[in-house]
């Protein structure tokens, strides 16, 4: 059972303002209303069994499709898991529900070139996610030597179009945790994309400056990033805030405050190569509340609020539609979806959490009030 404290969307009063694609129209009353292209998830942790169950709704509220992470366990290293994986995700979703998962394999050490020429007819996977062995939740079975193991792999992924999609941090403990993503495309991304120009690579989940400056140094088309809200609204001092924070804890661990400032400027200038992935992972709140904390964050509620709440502020709301609706399947090369949301500026509150059979899940920004809110689609 969910129990929510959402508010109802009041009865609006006064003509609303639109802001439709790049037009945007002054607003007479107090409220506005964005009609958007509906937005994609490209990142999202969906899990499985019961937290499926739990979790799925909210994505497919909003979100027309979403790149479905693989990291379960045992994670997702074939075809023939993937497809088994997607018919349990349509199984969970609400009734008439048309919302479309892209499914993605999980990259090991042995991986075969096979395995992606089987993947790239299934039309059931779109993508290939790079664990370094280590780096995240359930990457145990991830890559060791990208270059020394995975090289045959990559190539027939070139020959297919098909992206690779990389958590792009280094594993290496002596390297501090807040450098791992600099030092990882020093080591691991510029000499990947030197040796495999063509490659198509989206770089997860981005939280510095670095990040920013190699995914705009690269050829457009070929490198793209993802951006989660919290690595657009909350510098690392959040994990700190008045005592230890755990549901501010991702990895990539957030950032300084000058990260967090490049990437805003990064996605509201315009620019194609950043899109809305929301990296939301949801764990049992007893498994964040604990003595060895679990990294994720679970925002696919307040996912579209927070970030036109981001665009809002940055005075650049008429860029708010490419970053969640059109960047995204421009760069996979698939259609631009054809339905429509509303983001309509009311005040709501975030329930504080979720409970269900197993337990609650905390979302981001719980019991805050948020100033847009999303319509169901
Ligand atoms: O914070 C994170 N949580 N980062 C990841 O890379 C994995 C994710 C998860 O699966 O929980
Ligand atoms: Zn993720």
């Amino acid at each position: 059972m969910i129990k929510t404290s959402f508010l109802p969307c009041k009865t609006l009063k006064f003509p609303l303002a639109k802001v439709e694609g790049s037009r945007q129209l002054k607003c007479k009353g107090p409220r506005m209303e964005l009609t958007l292209v509906q937005p994609d998830d490209w990142h999202l942790h969906l899990r499985d069994g019961e937290l499926l169950q739990a979790v799925v709704p909210h994505s497919a509220n909003h979100f027309g499709r979403a790149i479905v992470m693989p990291n379960l366990k045992p994670p997702v290293t074939t075809t023939a898991a993937a497809v088994t994986y997607r018919e349990s995700i349509l199984k969970a979703l609400p009734t008439g529900s048309n919302f479309n998962p892209l499914m993605t394999l999980y990259l090991t050490d042995s991986t075969s070139p096979d395995e992606i020429k089987l993947a790239s007819c299934s039309k059931v996977v779109f993508a290939v996610k790079l664990y370094p062995a280590g780096a995240t939740t359930n990457s145990q079975d991830g890559v060791t030597d990208l270059f020394g193991r995975c090289l045959p792999v990559l190539e027939q992924m070139v020959e297919h179009n098909m992206p690779l999609l990389v958590h792009g941090e280094v594993t290496d403990p002596s390297v501090d945790v807040f450098d791992r993503e600099k030092v990882f495309i020093d080591t691991v991304l510029r000499p990947l994309i030197q040796r495999l120009p063509k490659l198509k690579v989206v770089m997860e989940h981005i939280t510095t400056m670095d990040a920013v400056r190699f995914v705009e140094s690269c050829e457009e088309g070929f490198v793209a990033a993802t951006v989660t809200p919290q690595h657009l609204l909350l510098n690392r001092n959040a994990l700190f805030q008045g005592g230890l924070q755990p549901h501010n804890y991702c990895l990539p661990v957030l950032k300084r405050e000058i990260h967090r400032q490049a990437i805003v400027s990064a996605v509201t200038s315009g620019s194609k190569r950043f899109f809305l992935g929301t990296d939301s992972a949801p764990h049992e709140r007893r498994r964040k509340e604990c003595p060895c904390g679990c990294a994720g964050i679970y925002n696919a509620p307040v996912a579209l609020a927070l970030y036109a709440k981001v665009f809002e502020e940055a005075g650049a709301l008429d860029r708010l539609e490419a970053f969640t609706s059109l960047n995204g399947p421009d760069f996979y090369g698939l259609p631009r979806n054809t339905s429509k949301i509303k983001l309509i500026k009311t005040s709501w509150k975030v329930p504080e959490s979720f409970s269900f059979s197993f337990g609650d899940i905390i979302p981001m920004f719980a019991g805050e009030t948020l100033e847009w809110q999303a319509s169901s689609s």
